[in-house]
């Protein structure tokens, strides 16, 4: 069972893992190899072969840890986890598809000749991380990037109770770029001297009523993802705890938050972790700039009509949307996906879930009063988890202080620049006239 830890692709040989651990052990001395490796989705963080379950000879370990020549604490071989995830899933990295530095997934890991993972290389990429990326993002979040790539909307119809008129809600879709900006957020400050500039601040944490915006923590890819495998979406920590450096973290009870997983997907193949539909590598097609960030609770132009002389047509004219009709990423199981992670990044973010009231009802916290529902649109409609390129250029998004603070922010992990995140749903002045036809195309 072992293979199954680090796959048995098409390019791949019996070798390939102990290809894989020679690959680390160079890493460790500082070293970059060129070795064709190709990996099963899990890597190294499959439960079953970690706790012993289906196997008693795991290879994994020796990928992470060292008995005697441990660079880092807990015995893992660099000098930090950080450090350690980065090995694979850095810039540099060998041994993952994944490169969350860079925001991009390759077709395979560190097999790409002289110069593995080259980001140059389009045809190597897969397509765009859903999760954004560290250092650089591909998020097409503005109307001053390439003119076909920024944000565009359709308009569908809703009967506005209020004016008993058909009013325009829309479906946005936020494209791909074909190479990376630099991030302008992120949940780790990984872009050394770039414009990321870390807070350690846990916004929200504790109930409501809590004094201040949260404790201040220290973060990393651990507090979120479990090293060693737990059979849940994307390895999340179902009781995210990271240790407090000044006030109080309060986590969430046992037995915490289970965004649960679709199935590990066949030998030699990689799941997808690109905003392209598909839940496999092999499924994402030959244009890395395919998919879409915005990943509305509908396929982004499966939408309602308006024609009152249809036989499908409600009482107001409207026709329900035909076709597919999605609510969650490809490779996810649940319908209440996005809940449970509304309900996962709540266990740091404790004050920021709210239902559709919270809008009109005040919670009684002095700085999280009134609130945006996040029941019908989950955290991750808004904001990407790793680190975002959008841009705040303008004169009141550009300076919006934290919660409870008077320094300037950040792009805040948003998908659009400015505040288009909010035109993506909303015309205020409802005088947006119900067409079907693409605004801003
Ligand atoms: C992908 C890297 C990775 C792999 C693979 C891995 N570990 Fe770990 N392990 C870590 C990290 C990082 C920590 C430090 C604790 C943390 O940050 O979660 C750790 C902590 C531990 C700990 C101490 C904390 C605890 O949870 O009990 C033990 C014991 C451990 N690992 C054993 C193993 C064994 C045995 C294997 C193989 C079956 C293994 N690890 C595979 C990365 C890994
Ligand atoms: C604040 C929590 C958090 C931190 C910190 C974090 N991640 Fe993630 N990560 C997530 C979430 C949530 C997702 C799922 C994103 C989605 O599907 O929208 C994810 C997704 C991923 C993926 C799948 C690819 C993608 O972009 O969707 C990889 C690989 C990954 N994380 C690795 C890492 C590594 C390595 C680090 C540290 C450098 C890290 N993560 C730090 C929350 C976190
Ligand atoms: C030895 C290489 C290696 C190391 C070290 C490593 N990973 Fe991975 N990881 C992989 C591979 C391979 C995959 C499969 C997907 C891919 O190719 O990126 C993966 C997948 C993941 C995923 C997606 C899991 C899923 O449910 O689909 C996350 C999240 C992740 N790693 C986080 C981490 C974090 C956090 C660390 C550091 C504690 C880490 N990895 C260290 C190789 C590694
Ligand atoms: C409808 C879009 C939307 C949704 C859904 C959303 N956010 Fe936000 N979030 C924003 C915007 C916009 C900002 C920028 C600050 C502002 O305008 O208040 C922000 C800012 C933040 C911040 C930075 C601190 C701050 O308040 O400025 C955190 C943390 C945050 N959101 C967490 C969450 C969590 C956790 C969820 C899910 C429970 C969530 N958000 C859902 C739009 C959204
Ligand atoms: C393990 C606790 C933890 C979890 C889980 C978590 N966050 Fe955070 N979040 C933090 C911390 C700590 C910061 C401050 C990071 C920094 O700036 O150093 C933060 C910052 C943010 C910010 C502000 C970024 C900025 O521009 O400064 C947003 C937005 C946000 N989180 C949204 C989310 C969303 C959405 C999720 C779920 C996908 C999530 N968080 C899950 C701990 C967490
Ligand atoms: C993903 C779609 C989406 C985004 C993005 C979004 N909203 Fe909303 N918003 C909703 C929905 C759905 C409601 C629930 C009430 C409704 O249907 O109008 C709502 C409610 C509201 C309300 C309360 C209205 C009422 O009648 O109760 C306000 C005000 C509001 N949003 C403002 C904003 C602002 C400001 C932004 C940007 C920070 C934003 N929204 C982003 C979907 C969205």
């Amino acid at each position: 069972m072992s293979r199954a830890v680090f796959g048995t692709g098409a390019r791949a040989s019996v070798a390939t893992a102990t290809a894989i651990l020679g690959a680390w052990l160079l890493l460790g001395a500082g070293l970059i190899l060129s070795v064709p490796i190709a990996s099963a989705d899990g890597g190294p963080h499959v439960a079953d072969a970690n706790s012993g379950l289906t196997t008693l000879t795991a290879d994994s370990c020796a990928g992470c840890h060292r008995a005697h020549t441990a660079q880092g604490e807990y015995l893992i071989v660099s000098t930090t986890p950080d450090a350690l995830c980065l090995t694979c899933h850095g810039s540099a990295g060998l041994g993952a598809t994944t490169d969350v530095t860079l925001g991009i997934q390759f077709r395979s890991a560190g097999s790409l000749g002289d110069a593995p993972q080259d980001e140059t290389d389009p045809t190597a990429v897969a397509g765009a991380l859903r999760g954004g990326g560290f250092a650089y993002a591909r998020i097409g979040s503005g109307s001053d990037a390439s003119a076909a790539l920024r944000p565009s909307r359709l308009s569908y119809p809703r009967f506005d109770g209020r004016g008993g008129r058909v009013v325009s809600r829309f479906s946005t879709l936020v494209p791909v770029l074909p190479a990376g900006l630099a991030a302008t957020s992120a949940h780790l400050d990984l872009d050394g001297d770039g414009g990321v500039t870390g807070t350690g601040t846990a916004w929200g944490n504790g109930p409501l009523g809590t004094a201040g915006a949260g404790p201040t923590v220290e973060l990393g890819c651990t507090s979120c993802h479990n090293p060693h495998g737990n059979g849940r979406y994307r390895i999340l920590n179902p009781i995210p705890a990271p240790p407090a450096t000044s006030g109080t973290f309060t986590p969430v009870a046992d037995p915490g938050i289970d965004v649960t997983d679709a199935p590990l997907p066949p030998a030699g193949e990689t799941r997808n972790y690109t905003v392209i539909p598909g839940t496999l590598v092999s499924e994402t097609g030959t244009d890395p700039t395919a998919g879409d960030y915005w990943r509305s609770w509908r396929s982004w132009d499966g939408v309602p009509t308006y024609d009152p002389d249809s036989p499908d047509a409600d009482s107001h004219g409207i026709v329900p949307a035909t076709g597919s009709i999605g609510d969650q990423p490809a490779g996810t199981v649940g319908a209440s996906w996005r809940a449970q992670m509304t309900a996962w990044c709540a266990a740091c973010h404790t004050r920021y879930p709210a239902p559709r009231s919270a809008a009109t009802t005040p919670s009684g916290d002095a700085i999280y009063m009134y609130r945006h529902q996040t029941n019908e649109s989950e955290c991750t409609q808004c904001h990407v988890a790793h680190g975002s390129n959008a841009a705040m250029p303008g004169a009141y998004s550009g300076d919006f202080p934290y919660p409870g603070a008077s320094t300037s922010g950040s792009s805040r992990l948003l998908k659009i620049d400015n505040r288009g995140t909010c035109q993506a749903c909303h015309d205020p002045t409802r005088t947006v006239p119900y067409t079907g036809v693409l605004d801003n195309p």
